[in-house]
């Protein structure tokens, strides 16, 4: 959010507490270059933090009740922290961020939430949420958090509490974005490496294909259980090292033995998460070398394999990417986020973005009649503390 916006929610905090804020922390969104459904198999991916953010701003409340207001949905909210329920909405995220603290040891609190992330379209505004929230109590209680811990707190609150059943790359990249970098993450030691986004040779489009799906719903859970299906199956085939506790710990070299043992949607699952970890390490060497054509092949065979292997695209994310890869200073596109829906992203020439842009608008709208959203993504900081405006 702009600085202006930001103080204008203090405002409105202190209009509606009566009081202002003591601390704020903001957190932004993000978007997945590529490394998709390899999270929750310890495996690498490659997000960015954009320039879109959530902020909190927060005061002692009264004994040991929260009180919440969103300037996002206008609704306002209240829990004591001694008795956490879950109640299916978006309070639970803040009953979340309490319970991933110790409930025993948040403080009451007032807080206010304002957000210029998009929501459900796969952007991670929930991981923005929650990560903001977990450095705003922190703060309030007077003990700062690490980014790391607040990102595997903001997951555990998620994935526990809500009962999302998300894996830790989200919260990651909104705790440690970096200006200029997407951070490459092992997924399984949760070691961040900092990668240059080959600053002024390539710009990043995001396209909303305006289809929504809800990770909770399902289809997300099933593709876990069935990689750890697919998991099962290697094992049982006496495939890859003895000691192998996830798909991470199969290469490329393991796919002609699983092609002959696994049954078809497990093999198809297996290739797609095996392939995707190596085309992480891909991208990244041609970042490296400054080899965008290469960079961007990766890219479209990231698409195909979460198609056709992973089966989580949709027509609308193909078509997207289909119009995005024919257009000039389009190096390659892919669906980005869980899939089902969501959006698209596009590594582009940053002097024919903004044509790209339109021309991905204007594609799409021939086909389905409504124009997607397009923005450009800026690679950026992750979240941060914020003093209360004077
Ligand atoms: C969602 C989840 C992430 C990750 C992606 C797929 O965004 O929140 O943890 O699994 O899907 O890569």
């Amino acid at each position: 959010m702009r600085h202006e916006e930001r103080v204008k929610a203090a405002h409105a905090f202190t209009e509606r507490f009566r009081r202002p804020p003591r601390v704020g922390a903001r957190a932004p969104g993000r978007v997945n270059l590529i490394g998709e459904h390899t999270d929750y198999n310890e495996g690498l991916v490659l997000p960015c933090a954009i320039d879109r953010d959530t902020v909190v701003w927060a005061a002692p409340g009264e004994g040991r009740r929260v009180r919440i207001h969103s300037l996002t949905n206008g609704e306002t909210a209240e829990f004591e922290t001694g008795a956490l329920a879950r109640r299916g909405a978006w309070v639970d995220y803040v009953q979340g961020a309490v319970f991933a603290l110790g409930p025993e040891s948040v403080p009451g609190a007032d807080l206010l939430v304002a957000s210029d992330v998009p929501t459900g379209s796969g952007l991670s505004s929930s991981a923005a949420l929650g990560v903001a929230l977990v450095h705003a109590l922190a703060a309030l209680r007077g003990e700062p958090l690490e980014p790391r811990d607040a990102a595997v707190l903001a997951w555990r609150g998620e994935s526990e509490f809500v009962g999302v059943p998300c894996g830790v790359m989200d919260p990651m990249a909104s705790a440690l974005g970096r200006a200029g970098c997407a951070l490459r993450i092992d997924c399984r030691s949760l070691q961040v490496t900092r990668v240059p986004l080959a600053e002024g040779r390539a710009a990043l489009l995001v396209a909303d294909s305006g289809v929504r799906r809800e990770l909770a719903s399902g289809s997300y859970g099933n593709r876990r259980a069935e990689c750890e299906a697919a998991l099962a199956e290697a094992r049982a085939a006496g495939i890859g090292a003895a000691e192998a506790r996830s798909l991470r710990d199969f290469g490329l070299d393991d796919l002609p033995a699983l092609e002959r043992a696994l049954a078809p949607v497990a093999l198809r699952r297996a290739r797609h998460v095996i392939s995707e970890n190596a085309r992480v390490e891909a991208f990244c060497a041609a970042l490296a070398q400054d080899d965008l054509a290469a960079a961007g092949a990766r890219l479209r065979e990231g698409h195909r394999s979460l198609r056709d292997d992973f089966e989580v695209s949709t027509p609308e994310l193909d078509a997207l990417c289909a119009i995005g890869d024919a257009l000039p200073g389009v190096y390659g596109s892919r669906l980005t986020g869980a899939g089902f829906g969501g959006c698209s992203v596009h590594l582009a020439d940053p002097e024919r973005a903004d044509a790209a842009a339109e021309a991905l608008a204007a594609g799409f709208a021939e086909r389905f009649g409504r124009r997607p959203p397009v923005l450009r993504a800026a690679p950026s900081e992750g979240a941060s503390l914020l003093s209360a405006p004077a």
